[in-house]
């Protein structure tokens, strides 16, 4: 798989360090960052994945047309045949030729609340914000609706009366990392099936 990410990187880590495993049915062929200082680089580096920094531009939120010519190009020439985006902040548009057209129904996002709840930014502080008791992280495939794809896997916490953002993120982040790993295996299995909204086989 090609990872993308924006940040910190402990999603990413959490799939080197599973793929490192020889009985893990996948590996992790390349990064592709839009943050040259991003903590994901360091991850890249230390576990001697291949990474590629692509000027996303200043666009905040979305890709120039030569980012997102340039991320199709490294994901192919890497051999992926999953795309995972772990903290990657850009929105994925449609059209011929894009990311979701040459990857389609194999882009698979992780986001830290349970979907359709509290889709977008700082979805764990619109959580606690919101007062839900219960919070978590969603595995989901990537179409063209900002985190509305079908839902692979969620994971749920308790959210407790003295939560801060900070605390609820660190929690659901430590879901997120066992999602994202078992959603990539069971892709990689070739037990998923979408089946309209749903993605069956992951019981
Ligand atoms: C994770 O919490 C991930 O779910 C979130 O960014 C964080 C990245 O952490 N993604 C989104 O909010 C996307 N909408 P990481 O860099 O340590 O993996």
């Amino acid at each position: 798989m090609a990872v993308l990410a924006s940040g910190r990187g402990s999603n990413f880590k959490a799939l080197a360090e599973r793929s490192q495993d020889r009985a893990f049915p996948a590996e992790v062929a390349c990064l592709i960052t839009d943050q040259r200082a991003a903590g994901a680089v360091s991850v890249a580096e230390s576990f001697n994945i291949p990474w590629f920094w692509v000027d996303a531009g200043e666009r905040r939120g979305r890709l120039t047309a030569d980012a997102e010519s340039e991320i199709v190009a490294r994901c192919e020439s890497a051999g992926a045949r999953l795309v995972l985006l772990a903290g990657f902040m850009r929105i994925l548009e449609s059209g011929e030729g894009k990311l979701l057209d040459r990857f389609s129904g194999r882009v698979i996002n992780i986001h830290p609340s349970l979907l359709p709840s509290f889709k977008g930014l700082q979805a764990q502080r619109q959580a606690l914000e919101y007062g839900v008791k219960v919070a978590g992280c969603s595995a989901h495939f990537v179409d063209a609706s900002v985190d509305g794809g079908p839902i692979i896997l969620q994971s749920a916490i308790a959210v407790h009366d003295d939560d801060t953002a900070e605390s609820l993120a660190a929690r659901i982040l430590g879901e997120e990392h066992a999602v994202v790993v078992r959603a990539v295996e069971l892709f990689a299995l070739g037990k998923l099936k979408i089946d309209g909204r749903r993605v069956l086989g992951t019981e």
